[in-house]
């Protein structure tokens, strides 16, 4: 019997629960969650709800349980260093140590590694320490992206055109984030459609899962405020109908040389999720930022494909062993959904109930929601995720998109995930934009 920890408590989560507890190898899960998500807690036979950065109540649980490896979820963690922390308790986990979590936590040191070892995909850029020389580089760029050097809960990033217009703009949030932060990188403005390819790495070999896209924004057509991610989707053939065989072979390829600069830089071995955010442009493909955990949603497009026994995937990480591992996943389409309170982000309703009718073959993953005596209460950030699968997007999209359909109570969505219509615009944009 193998007992496993998991940490994190969002839809996410639920989805890594999901596939840890479907494993046959009879798992026990243990879960470490700062609120009671009830699907995690429902797959587990112990949990403890504490700060995820608490390291004391973290121990404790561990010293108590012992065991045999862990699963960490969300980035935050990541950041304080959980796997150092587990790793001094000989727990491995799944998921980088502080150091290599600077692939996510700091944007100067992927483009920098990037850089000193080759690895391509970089947009023009440079990052600054003080506000000197930043104007004239900005002089040099056909548009101007802004990132502050560490974790922002995704709200950090502005991008000309969409969060600011002008020079002056520009230049008055590098102070700004100069003031919080060490160091700003600004780099050129990438045009394109994004793909996410996330991928299983034991810091020598790379597995890729299949390629899903996320929907930032909050309404219908790409409209609104950006979000944690509405929903997103994937594809039978494990590309995306606006992609090529060639074009995933490139995130591929920037992916598995990122895992060598980051052996040769560290002299450790990354052993997690190595989540690529890509974009096809004109000049090919090109890597907007890593991240080093899964995706939320895409995790729970490519999690309950995946054929491998995950924990058979989790062990091949943990000992080095990816390459002798075969992983494979469904040939299905996904859409994944989230229902959000009314007014998300912005101005979210609060402690309002929902009730989730019958949602047929589709799969349900909760997120910000707590279960009480008389039902499930949404908390402010995106509540409920549905997952539809089929044999294309148009079934996998009726599937999740009728779950939705029976949620009851002050919720939002989108309508137009993983639809034709959407789809095709994705289809157009690229064509505009390579000619092709
Ligand atoms: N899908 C966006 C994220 O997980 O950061």
């Amino acid at each position: 019997m193998v007992k496993v920890l998991l940490v994190g408590n969002g839809a996410r989560e639920h989805a890594l629960a999901e596939a840890i507890k479907s494993s046959n190898k009879n798992p026990e899960l243990i879960s470490f969650i700062s609120a009671k998500n009830p699907g995690i807690v429902k797959l587990s036979s112990k949990y403890i709800i504490a700060k995820l950065g608490d390291f004391s109540a973290l121990g404790n649980f561990v010293d108590e349980e012992k065991p045999d490896f862990a699963v960490i979820g969300p980035e935050a963690p990541l950041e304080a260093g959980i796997v150092d922390f587990l790793a001094t308790k000989k727990i491995p986990a799944i998921g980088p140590t502080k150091e290599l979590a600077q692939l996510e936590t700091s944007k100067s040191f992927t483009r920098e590694v990037m850089r000193k070892y080759g690895v391509p995909g970089s947009p023009r850029y440079d990052s600054f320490k003080t506000v000197d020389g930043i104007s004239e580089f900005m002089d040099t760029l056909s548009g101007i992206v802004i990132k502050p050097d560490g974790l922002t809960g995704g709200k950090g990033v502005r991008v000309q055109g969409d969060h600011f217009q002008t020079k002056e703009e520009a230049l008055k949030y590098c102070k700004e984030v100069l003031n919080e932060h060490n160091i700003v990188v600004v780099e050129d403005k990438l045009i394109g459609e994004e793909f996410s390819l996330q991928s299983f790495c034991d810091g020598r070999f790379v597995v890729d899962c299949p390629v899903a896209q996320d929907h930032k924004r909050a309404y219908d057509g790409d409209k609104g405020p950006n979000t944690g991610g509405m929903g997103s989707y994937s594809s039978e053939d494990h590309l995306l109908p606006f992609l090529k065989p060639e074009h995933v072979r490139e995130a591929h390829r920037i992916t598995e040389k990122m895992a060598q600069a980051l052996y040769r830089h560290t002299g450790h071995y990354f052993k997690g999720i190595m989540y690529g955010g890509f974009i096809l442009t004109k000049e090919g493909v090109k890597l907007i930022e890593y991240n080093c955990r899964f995706g939320d949603p895409e995790a729970m497009n490519v999690l309950p494909l995946l054929k491998t026994d995950f924990i058979d995937v989790c062990m091949a990480l943990i000992n080095g062993t990816l390459s002798k591992t075969n992983v494979e996943f469904e040939k299905k389409a996904t859409v994944c959904k989230y229902a959000v309170p009314k007014g998300y982000p912005e101005k979210p309703v609060k402690n309002e109930k929902i009730e989730i009718g019958n949602i047929d073959s589709a799969k349900v993953y909760f997120a910000s929601v707590d279960e009480r005596e008389d039902g499930l209460y949404m908390l402010g950030s995106r509540a409920v995720a549905f997952v539809g699968t089929g044999n294309n997007l148009k079934e996998a999209e009726q599937a999740a998109q009728s779950a939705l359909d029976s949620v009851k109570g002050p919720v939002e969505f989108r309508k137009d995930i993983g639809t034709e219509a959407l789809i095709q615009n994705r289809i157009n944009h690229i064509k505009e934009i390579t000619g092709k």
